[in-house]
């Protein structure tokens, strides 16, 4: 592949590709010396257009650990300020001649636009509502430490699904994992159709629980309502928020996930959140470092092969 814009883009087999690199680089991170040279020559930028700190990071460390030149564009301080456009300011980034651009943007779908203005090798790092790939991956891999397997899991993505990126990526990864998967949330926050994407879905979060495996939380995206339902949080979080008495509904042996970031006390019980006995949470943002690495040293492969041809 030239770029990663989308889960929807990619086989199981390359999805297992990205896991099985991203395990050794696990080992790596975790010992006293991390550094590699798979990106050795070459440079990143990352053009970050909405807030982060877990994908900006760890893509700034993954850059570094593999030797990259690594760029963090300050975007709040660019010439988008002053009126530039997207592809005006993508198109003068790959004047400097960039290896690999890591973007994130609020509108669904502006990544894919800018992939096809530039000649380097593009990341989503989130887009609207419409995919985060690196989440997805890392949750995959998080899971697949934990649970041994991708196939045949019962998981549950509960929440504000219909304005998650993450919960779209998810979906449409697991689905090609053959697990099996089912969505909780109010009606008002399940996105039309989703019936066609082969999940099941619950109003009732305690139905919706039943023997899962995995239980997925997802954050109440308020920035994306444009003014309209919006939930109190104290109702949502009696109905929807996870605690521990609800996730005894699920496998004895479930595990807890969030991309973050968390609203303690919204969708998760703070203390549930911490308890190392059943949330993965922090383990996803350590195989968020790994996988993106895994991910830009693929995509480095396939862009030296394609210039070296
Ligand atoms: N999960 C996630 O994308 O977090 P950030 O917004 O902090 O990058």
């Amino acid at each position: 592949k030239d770029h990663l814009l989308g889960i929807e883009h990619l086989g199981p087999d390359e999805i297992l590709a990205v896991l099985d690199l991203a395990e050794g680089y696990v080992e790596l991170n975790r010992g006293p010396r991390k550094h590699a040279d798979a990106l050795a020559g070459l440079t990143q930028i990352n053009m970050f257009f909405e807030a982060s700190t877990r994908t900006q990071a760890s893509f700034e460390l993954a850059g570094k650990r593999l030797g990259a030149d690594v760029m963090n564009m300050s975007m709040q301080a660019s010439s988008i300020k002053k009126g530039e456009t997207l592809i005006d300011t993508a198109l003068t980034l790959n004047a400097m001649h960039p290896d690999l651009l890591v973007v994130r943007h609020p509108q669904s779908g502006a990544v894919d636009l800018l992939a096809q203005k530039v000649n380097c090798a593009v990341i989503n790092a989130g887009d609207g509502r419409h995919e985060h790939p690196t989440q997805a991956l890392l949750d995959a891999l998080t899971i697949r430490r934990a649970k041994g397997r991708l196939h045949r899991l019962t998981v549950a993505i509960c929440g504000d699904i219909a304005h998650s990126r993450v919960a779209r990526s998810n979906i449409l990864l697991l689905g090609k994992m053959e697990s099996r998967i089912r969505l909780i949330g109010p009606p008002t926050l399940m996105p039309a159709g989703i019936d066609s994407f082969g999940v099941e879905v619950f109003e009732d979060m305690r139905e919706g629980l039943k023997g899962a495996d995995v239980v997925m939380m997802l954050r109440l995206q308020k920035e994306r309502m444009d003014g309209g339902f919006i939930p109190s949080e104290r109702e949502y979080y009696h109905r929807y928020g996870l605690d521990a008495e609800k996730l005894a509904h699920a496998a004895d042996d479930a595990i807890v996930m969030h991309p973050g970031p968390m609203n303690r006390g919204v969708e998760i019980d703070g203390t549930l959140a911490d308890d190392i006995n059943r949330s993965v949470i922090q383990d996803q943002v350590e195989m968020g470092v790994a996988v993106r690495m895994a991910v830009m040293e693929l995509l480095a492969r396939n862009l030296r092969r394609r210039r070296a041809a």
